[in-house]
């Protein structure tokens, strides 16, 4: 018996690898590097040591989706397979729409066809919208972009989805932002292309690639102006996974978690800490807000904390040394 994950040599998906190789799982790995490289592969054999399959697939081909379930024995999927760069989704909606709706409409399909029915879906901060923080699971949702809008509507297909069978078990989780690498070195984030996210824009600016930082916006309404966030270690993210898809074994229903710390840091305060551990100047300049920027975001984690058993360990100080090693590792 495996757990398929999709979008499995991506950041986050590798990380969840590791962790659930670590705790004794067969797993089936597919994904198609449209965000990742296939040497990622191998890293994730020499950290754990362990055999696993992979398949080149993409969720848009169904075909190809069944063949990887008609040679495995697939008892659980984790699904994150999807694109999340928001600027992106908005000049080119479709391909989001495309690629995170209609892959997942594909999934779900082929799973009905197994009557496999445990899912852990990686859903984002995003659907907050404007909430004002801590989040709770039970605030109502908007978004104000396509990729938001997407991860909305798979959340909701998978609602009705459940409403439809109650055999199905699902746990949603929406991630807070996911900075870090692992301890080893060897994985961590490495977009293709220009990066969206804050900690490989730093990372750029600290090795040269870029002159320097540009910080959306020093005029917010928070400590020091700048946008807070709630950043959470890659590999307690993944940890978290271990426990949903635990969740989705071994019970019948729907659950929404919040994954995050529950404490924001704004971006300045996150410059600050990763200078004085990279020993690196990071020059910066204030600049306009982006588009769709909320102003602070972080978690209330207690729902994940008490049903999940599972809480976030690493601080901010911990999350950009593991960072640091993982770039110095890979220059
Ligand atoms: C972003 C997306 C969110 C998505 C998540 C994962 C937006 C508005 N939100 O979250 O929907 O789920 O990524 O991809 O894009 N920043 C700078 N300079 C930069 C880059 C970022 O100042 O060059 C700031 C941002 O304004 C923000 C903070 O750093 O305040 C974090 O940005 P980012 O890493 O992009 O995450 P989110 O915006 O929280």
């Amino acid at each position: 018996m495996s757990i398929l994950i999709t979008g499995a040599t991506g950041y986050i998906g590798s990380h969840v690898c590791i962790e659930l190789l670590s705790s004794g799982f067969d797993i089936v790995l597919i994904d198609n590097f449209s965000n990742s490289s296939e040497d990622v592969l191998d890293k994730i054999k020499s950290i754990t040591n362990e055999s696993f399959s992979f398949y080149r697939v993409d969720l848009l081909d169904i075909q190809d989706l069944r063949r990887v379930f008609n040679e495995n024995n697939i008892q659980g999927v984790i699904h994150l397979a999807a694109y999340k760069a928001v600027g992106e989704s908005v000049s080119n909606p479709l391909k989001y729409y495309f690629n995170n709706v209609y892959g997942l409409l594909n999934l779900l399909t082929v799973m009905e066809e197994y009557e496999l029915r445990n899912m852990v879906f990686s859903s984002s901060a995003t659907v907050y919208g404007k909430n004002i923080s801590p989040l709770t699971e039970n605030m109502t949702p908007s978004t104000n972009n396509p990729y938001g809008n997407t991860k909305l509507f798979c959340e909701q297909i998978l609602k009705e989805l459940h409403i439809s069978n109650n055999d199905w078990s699902i746990v949603i989780l929406r991630y807070f932002n996911p900075i870090g690498a692992h301890e080893s070195g060897k994985i961590g984030e490495r977009p293709l292309g220009i990066p969206n996210n804050i900690m490989p824009v730093i990372v750029q600016v600290a090795t040269g690639k870029l002159q320097k930082l540009l910080i959306f916006g020093g005029d917010y309404d928070t400590k020091d102006g700048t946008c807070v966030r709630d950043y959470i270690h890659v590999v307690d993210l993944a940890k978290g996974h271990i426990k949903a898809l635990e969740k989705t074994l071994n019970s019948k229903g729907l659950e929404i978690y919040n994954l995050g710390t529950g404490k924001g840091y704004s971006v300045l305060e996150l410059v600050n800490v990763f200078e004085n551990i990279s020993n690196i100047n990071i020059p910066y300049e204030i600049a306009d807000r982006r588009a769709g920027d909320v102003d602070i975001c972080f978690a209330e984690p207690s729902k994940a904390n008490k049903e999940l058993n599972w809480v976030a360990e690493k601080n901010l100080d911990e999350m950009c040394i593991d960072t640091w090693r993982w770039v110095c590792n890979s220059l």
